[in-house]
């Protein structure tokens, strides 16, 4: 990663270590990394697993491509380097939720390694669960809930993803969802269920 652009910085930690601020919170913050094709359904499942886990008193917070390319990413295209930038970003503000305490769920199709295994090394180890949303791409296509597959079908996007941008597939992501043999619901509790192994979250 590259160096700072100003000099004279100066780290500034908190006055409570980690494991005291996780343990007045009753949970572990971490970032699950949703990764996968435009409509496989990562935005669903991520707004439904952060309202599952709020109904459990769980601090969580959805972060999405659509919605972050509105504001703080607004000046971001699709070239590789923009989306490159883009992952840079949320990685970092992801990496911020989790210091917080909270399980940060991220949004993004994010098609290159790299830049996933970026956000991953900004995270302490076992803090980033990367989940590859697997819709194929002929169900993505066919879904195509806002018409973009159409569209980049007929040369009206360019350098979408799976039709004219790659998607490097995760080669070890911790889960993969399988969205075409199982429902929005299923999805979201198995995540909650894995949240809970893995200690970031009490018990039921
Ligand atoms: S990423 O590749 O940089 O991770 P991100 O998740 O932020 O992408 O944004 C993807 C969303 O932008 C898609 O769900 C879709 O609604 C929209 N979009 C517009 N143009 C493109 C494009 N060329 N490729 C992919 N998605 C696009």
């Amino acid at each position: 990663m590259t160096s700072p652009k100003s000099s004279n910085l100066t780290w500034h930690g908190a006055n409570v270590t980690s494991d005291e601020r996780e343990g007045i919170l009753g949970q572990k913050g971490c970032v699950l990394w949703l990764t996968g094709l435009s409509a496989s359904g990562k935005s669903t499942i991520a707004r439904r697993l952060e309202q599952l886990l709020l109904e459990r008193k769980v601090t969580a917070y959805v972060l999405d491509g659509d919605n972050l390319r509105m504001g703080l990413n607004k000046d971001l295209g699709f070239s590789p380097a923009d989306r490159a930038e883009n992952i840079r970003r949320v990685g970092a503000v992801a990496q911020l939720f989790a210091d917080a305490g909270t399980v940060c769920i991220t949004a993004f199709i994010s098609p290159y390694r790299e830049d996933r295994d970026l956000a991953r090394s900004l995270n302490l180890p076992g803090r980033f669960i990367e989940v590859h949303v697997s819709t194929s791409l002929e169900a993505c296509e066919a879904r195509d809930p806002k018409g973009l597959y159409k569209k980049a079908r007929a040369g009206q996007i360019p350098e979408f993803t799976g039709i004219s941008a790659p998607y490097e597939v995760p080669m070890a992501p911790e889960i993969t969802l399988d969205t075409e043999n199982r429902d929005v619901d299923e999805c979201a509790y198995q995540l909650v269920q894995d949240l809970r192994q893995r200690g970031f979250i009490p018990a039921a």
